[in-house]
């Protein structure tokens, strides 16, 4: 009698047992099953990866994406505009990269010239001052001719056909831009998991003036959580608008022919200083739209000087001094902040 309770409890055990080891290798099936999609996006993304990395598709095997959008910079390069293939200086400021994904951008470039990703990541491999290639098809040729990309095309796109096309190579390089991780804030820590000691006492102090008096918030938003800092609109800053100022009507008038004669805004723009600094009026054609520029995350704002579309502002705090004018003569009152509350709003744009 005792001998066959215990084979019973014997029996029980072994089953229980069993059972344990079957559910856990349904598990791990259906896992395999589920993780499909997941790891063909981790191959698109290490591919973009390589491509973002790779100087061979320059004109001069100089210049790779991450020349200018550098990694340790939060993807921008610390110079007042884009330097590219054979020296050549473009005439805007890099914008950092890690942003794209965490502030939910969705049209690119400081003129918004983009709306699509898709697109923006291709430009500057044909843009003459970036990558300078002369065209698409000078692309596909260099990637065609590497057998380690041909190999990693078809493992990261296995569904379509084996041709390596813009499409691809823009989904590989829109899957890395997207992973690019903008880190954790400070200001995140504090306004998302209500962790007050993440701020000091006087970036504290800062947070209630960008939200109240300096009417920063207005544009740079904190509403979503992450806040995006960001209203993905345009507005007029004036900054490198008085240098082209005298000579408006001409400038205008070649933007409108240029896009009637349907060349690239953004070789144009790369290329012609004063016409950039006509900012949206380059996508529009509206007078209404002269001068008027995206306004930019702030996420990451301590790494990524020198500021501004052009360059032209250096350093955190004479970016804070140029807003904190320009916010006053648009809000028609003085906006005046004493030297305390700067340093106080600049406590908290390091926090971002
Ligand atoms: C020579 C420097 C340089 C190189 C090389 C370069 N970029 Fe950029 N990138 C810039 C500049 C400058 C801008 C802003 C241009 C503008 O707004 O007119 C920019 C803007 C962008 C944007 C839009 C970001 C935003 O927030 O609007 C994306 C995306 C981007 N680059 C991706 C890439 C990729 C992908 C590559 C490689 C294929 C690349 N860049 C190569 C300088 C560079
Ligand atoms: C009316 C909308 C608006 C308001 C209000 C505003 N900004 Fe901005 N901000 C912008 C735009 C647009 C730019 C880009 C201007 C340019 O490049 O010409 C910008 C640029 C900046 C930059 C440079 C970022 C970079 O990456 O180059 C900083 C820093 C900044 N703002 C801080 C502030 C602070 C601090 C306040 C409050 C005192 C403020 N802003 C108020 C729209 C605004």
């Amino acid at each position: 009698m005792r001998q066959s309770s215990h084979t019973y409890v014997y029996c029980l055990i072994g089953l229980i047992a069993l059972l344990g080891l079957v559910a856990l290798a349904l598990r791990s099936h259906l896992a395999i099953g589920k993780a499909e999609p997941t790891s063909q996006t981790s191959l698109q993304i290490a591919l973009g990866k390589e491509l973002f990395n790779d100087a061979q598709l320059s004109a001069d095997g100089s210049v790779r994406c991450a020349s200018c959008h550098i990694p340790d910079k939060a993807y921008t390069d610390g110079q007042r505009v884009a330097v590219g293939v054979h020296g050549r200086t473009g005439t805007r400021n890099t914008p950092s990269l890690a942003t794209v994904e965490a502030s939910g951008d969705n049209t690119f470039f400081w003129d918004g010239r983009r709306t699509a990703l898709e697109q923006a990541v291709l430009d500057p491999l044909t843009n003459p001052v970036e990558m300078g290639l002369h065209n698409q098809a000078e692309l596909i040729e260099k990637i065609q001719a590497n057998a380690a990309y041909r190999n990693a095309f078809v493992q990261a796109f296995p569904d379509s056909k084996s041709s390596i096309t813009p499409d691809k190579i823009a989904s590989a390089l829109v899957a890395y831009v997207r992973s690019l991780k903008s880190p954790e804030s400070a200001y995140d820590r504090y306004a998302l998991q209500g962790d007050h000691t993440a701020l000091s006492p006087q970036a504290q102090l800062g947070l209630a003036i960008f939200k109240g008096k300096g009417r920063c918030a207005e544009c740079h938003l904190l509403q979503s959580s992450p806040a995006t800092l960001t209203d993905h609109a345009y507005h007029r800053t004036g900054v490198g608008l008085d240098a082209v100022n005298q000579n408006l009507p001409a400038l205008t008038q070649s933007i409108i022919d240029r896009s009637l004669h349907g060349a690239a805004i953004g070789d144009r723009v790369a290329t012609h200083a004063d016409e950039a600094q006509l900012g949206r009026f380059n996508v529009t054609q509206d007078p209404a739209d002269i001068g008027l520029f995206r306004t930019p995350s702030l996420r990451g704002v301590a790494s990524t000087a020198p500021y501004m579309h052009d360059g032209s502002v250096a350093t955190l705090d004479d970016a804070i001094d140029r807003e904190v004018y320009y916010r006053s003569l648009q809000a028609g009152y003085p906006l005046s902040l004493s030297v305390e509350e700067r340093r106080d709003l600049k406590a908290f744009l390091q926090a971002l």
